[in-house]
């Protein structure tokens, strides 16, 4: 990094758990697969982005690359980043084993990737933006509205927090965090210490980026599901 963008962040150095080999992704991947029905999240992915055999997608933060497999088996060429070099091993592992073709993996991130401007059919993030304290979720957003066609979708996945200023934290935290699926002591931790934000302040983010918002579900409370158009 030159010293004139010494204020730019560095995405690469990994918020919460980062995985060291290609054993742990697999022991995530796995659990992953017991608390979420990942193949049914991906096929309303696929339907929200309305894209279909040939388009082309962006997906950020890839991870396993679940999604970009199931988009795969539908004709629909998919861009996959993610900074983590294991992630991108494993999910090449897969993407082998199962002999997909239409799937680019990239190292890299929101605040890094390249991308033509207007060129990308839809683009989707699942549980990654999190990783990005809120000026660089700004700029993250509308780095992905730049590289999107004028009205292609953008479908965003993650922990995003309806707690009200006023209220009492431990009746929203405390509860939330009982109701995990999976493991109680990583989700307090993401509570505690990654950049998960609020409601109100992602609506903001993704209209100020550029995106109207068409489609918005919540599970558990703090699990959201975003449908978007760029404007
Ligand atoms: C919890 S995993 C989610 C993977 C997958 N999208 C899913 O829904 O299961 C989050 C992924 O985001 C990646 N990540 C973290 N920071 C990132 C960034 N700034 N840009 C892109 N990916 C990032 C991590 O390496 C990790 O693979």
């Amino acid at each position: 990094m030159s010293a004139e963008r010494d204020w730019y962040r560095d995405e690469v150095r990994q918020i919460g758990t980062d995985y060291a080999s290609v054993d742990e992704v697999a022991s995530y991947d796995a659990r992953m697969r017991k608390i979420r029905d990942v193949e049914a999240e991906n096929r309303e992915i696929l339907s929200l982005l309305k894209v279909s055999s040939g388009s082309s997608v962006l997906e950020i933060g890839t991870g396993t690359g679940a999604f970009a497999r199931t988009a795969a088996r539908q004709g629909v060429r998919v861009t996959a980043l993610d900074i983590s070099p294991v992630m991108l091993a494993y999910a090449e592992q897969c993407v082998k084993k199962e002999g997909l073709s239409g799937i680019r993996f990239v190292r890299a991130g929101f605040l890094s990737f390249e991308a033509e401007k207007e060129s990308f059919d839809g683009a989707v993030s699942g549980l990654a933006l999190h990783h990005l304290p809120e000026p660089w979720k700004a700029v993250a957003l509308r780095r992905v509205a730049d590289a999107l066609k004028p009205g292609a979708r953008f479908c965003l996945n993650d922990v995003v927090f309806r707690w009200k200023p006023g209220e009492a934290p431990e009746a929203y935290f405390a509860r939330i965090v009982e109701l995990a699926p999976g493991s109680r002591k990583n989700f307090a931790r993401h509570i505690a210490e990654e950049f998960s934000t609020l409601e109100w302040i992602m609506d903001g983010l993704l209209e100020r980026a550029g995106f109207a918002i068409e489609h918005k579900s919540c599970q558990h409370d703090f699990l959201f599901s975003y449908g978007c158009r760029k404007k």
